[in-house]
This record gives structure tokens, C-alpha cells and sequence, in this order.
């Protein structure tokens, strides 16, 4: 087995949800479970409810927190449907929701995963293996239009047309490797770039395969739901694409009025759910980001139900 994921700003984490005695917490992306493990351990009498689309995340998180086995509960469910995941696990009226979004460095390691460009594999990419559409689905079947559309919005890629014809042009294209071939080929890769030219594309198809932006802007919705008055909802999230749609969220509900404002009354009746907890968001310290550089883009934003 691949070694365990290293957790981002979890000291961070723990703070920000401000962990009471006899709480109620979701992990909404448990992984190996190592935040489960710090919230667990940061008080005592608290219940975990612990969601993952990933099997064989919940069997290293089950590993991992054995120990605690009476104070936990693990679900293999989508967190968009984190509100009736609750109710169904004694876990409404949660103190704290934690999302710690994206993929996990043992999906990133597990070659057959097909989640990195580094490895030869079959282009799956899906947190749920049961789930119907690989990656390979997206890239051999979809017209070039649609590519460009997916590579462009999900990706940010500002060449997506130029790597859409590539595609279709190359394919049918079965592999990781193959297809991190065909991108840098046609983004014509300068030997000495820092950044691996296929990394925006296979972002934005990991970010198709799993619908990974309606997921979270349900899951956002449906841990406001959840949570208790004065419980936190707090975010980690690796991109800018899912920061603005957490940001948005959040500004959103710890906003009165949404009219436009050209309005001249308001006729929005949206009613204001939670305050924003730090008005911009908190990032890793430069020792985390040395010992750990995958949580070099992590943000974290925190908000309180009222
Ligand atoms: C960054 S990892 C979490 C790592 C975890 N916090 C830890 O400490 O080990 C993200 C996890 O979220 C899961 N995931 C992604 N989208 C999901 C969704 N919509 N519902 C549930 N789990 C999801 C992935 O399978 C992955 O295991």
C-alpha cells in the first residue's frame, strides 16, 4: 500500500472548527483520515461522521481509527448529499463540517487510479470506481467542442482549443501516459518548464469524471444545512476554480439582500444563513509548505451558522 496522505493546516483545521466536548462532527472527504484523527483526539465524547466516495479510503481511515471505533461512523456516500447522509447517522445538528477537497496523495500514488501523468495507466480518474464515466469515456467520445469547453472551464488551459484538436486527433488515446504525450506535443512543451504542460488538463478531466463542481456546491449548501447555530463550516480547498465557488457560496449566505444593486427595493427574501469567520482566507505556514508541498495551494475559509 501506498504511504498514508500527509493532512493539510490540520492544527488549522481543528482551530477553526473549535472543537467542544460531546460534538458532533463530518468530515465530508475523510481520505485516510487524518483530520478524523486530529478532531477525534482534540476533545473528548465526540461523534464523527466520516463520508468518502472512495472505498479504499474508508478501509485506511477504518485502519487508522480503529481506536475510536465506538465514536465514529464512516459512510461511503457523495458529500453533496451530506445533509441526508446526517440525518441518517446520528449526525444533524452537527457542531462542525470539515471539506477538505480534491484528490489524496495514495489516489495520486495508485498508478491504476489513472488520477497522474507520471504513471502509465488506463485513463480512469474516478473517486468512485462504481461510478459510470472514466476519463477515457470523456476523452474518446466527446465532440472537440465539448473537450475545449471542459479543458477551458475546468482546466483554465488558455491553449484548451489547440489540446482539444490534439485529442481528437490523436485518439483513441487509453492511457495516462499517452495522453500527457499528446498534450505536450501539442502545447509544444519547453524542456525546461516548471509546471508539467497536461497538469491543467487532467485537472479539469478529474474535475468532469467526478462532477466535482456540483458535488461541492451542493455538499456547501447541505453542511450549511446540517450544522447547529454557532457550529463552523471549514474549507481547504487546491484551486482557484473551487476557492471562488466556496468563496461565493460563503459570501453569499453571510449577505442580507442578494438583489442586484440596481434594485431599487429588496425583492430577494434570501434570508442570511452564516457569518463569514475571517474575511480572508488562511494559508499553510512556509515550515508546512517546506515538509509538505502539496499544501503549498491550500486556502482555507471559515464560516459560523447563525
Ligand atoms: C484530499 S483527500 C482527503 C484527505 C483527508 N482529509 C485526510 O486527512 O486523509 C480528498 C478525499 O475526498 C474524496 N472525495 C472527493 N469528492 C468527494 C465527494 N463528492 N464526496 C465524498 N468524498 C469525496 C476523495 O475520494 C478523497 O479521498
Amino acid at each position: 500500500m501506498n504511504p498514508a496522505h500527509v493532512p493539510v493546516m490540520t492544527s488549522e483545521a481543528v482551530a477553526a472548527l473549535a472543537i467542544k466536548p460531546g460534538g458532533v462532527y463530518i468530515d465530508c472527504n475523510i481520505g485516510d483520515g487524518g483530520h478524523a484523527e486530529a478532531i477525534l483526539h482534540a476533545s473528548h465524547d465526540i461523534f464523527l461522521l466520516g463520508i468518502d466516495l472512495d472505498a479504499d479510503a474508508l478501509d485506511a481511515a477504518e485502519a487508522r481509527l480503529s481506536g475510536y471505533a465506538t465514536s465514529i461512523r464512516l459512510v461511503h456516500g457523495n458529500f453533496a448529499d451530506v445533509a441526508s447522509i446526517a440525518v441518517g447517522n446520528r449526525a444533524r445538528d452537527a457542531s462542525g463540517v470539515l471539506f477538505d477537497l480534491g484528490v489524496s496523495s495514495r489516489q495520486l500514488d495508485t498508478a491504476e487510479r489513472g488520477f497522474s501523468f507520471r504513471r502509465e495507466a488506463p485513463l480512469d480518474m474516478r473517486f468512485d470506481v462504481e461510478s459510470p464515466t472514466t476519463a477515457a469515456d470523456i476523452v474518446n467520445r466527446y465532440p472537440e467542442r465539448e473537450l475545449e469547453t471542459v479543458i477551458r472551464e475546468l482546466g483554465e488551459e488558455p491553449r484548451a482549443r489547440v489540446v482539444a484538436k490534439a485529442i481528437v486527433r490523436n485518439r483513441r488515446i487509453d492511457t495516462t501516459t499517452e495522453l500527457a504525450d499528446v498534450v505536450s506535443r501539442a502545447l509544444n512543451w519547453p524542456a525546461h518548464s516548471r509546471v508539467h504542460p497536461a497538469t491543467r488538463t487532467f485537472q479539469a478531466l478529474r474535475m468532469a469524471v467526478n462532477s466535482e463542481l456540483d458535488n461541492l456546491e451542493k455538499g456547501l449548501f447541505g453542511a450549511i444545512e446540517t450544522l447547529q447555530a454557532g457550529g463552523r463550516l471549514v474549507t481547504l480547498t487546491y484551486h482557484s476554480i473551487e476557492d471562488r465557488l466556496v468563496k461565493n457560496v460563503m459570501r453569499r449566505e453571510a449577505t442580507q439582500c442578494i438583489c442586484p444593486p440596481s434594485a431599487p427595493v429588496c425583492i430577494c427574501d434570501h434570508v442570511q444563513s452564516v457569518r463569514l469567520v475571517n474575511r480572508r482566507v488562511l494559508t499553510p505556514t512556509r515550515e508546512e509548505i517546506r515538509a509538505n508541498p502539496r499544501a503549498r495551494s491550500a486556502k482555507m475559509r471559515i464560516v459560523e451558522k447563525l
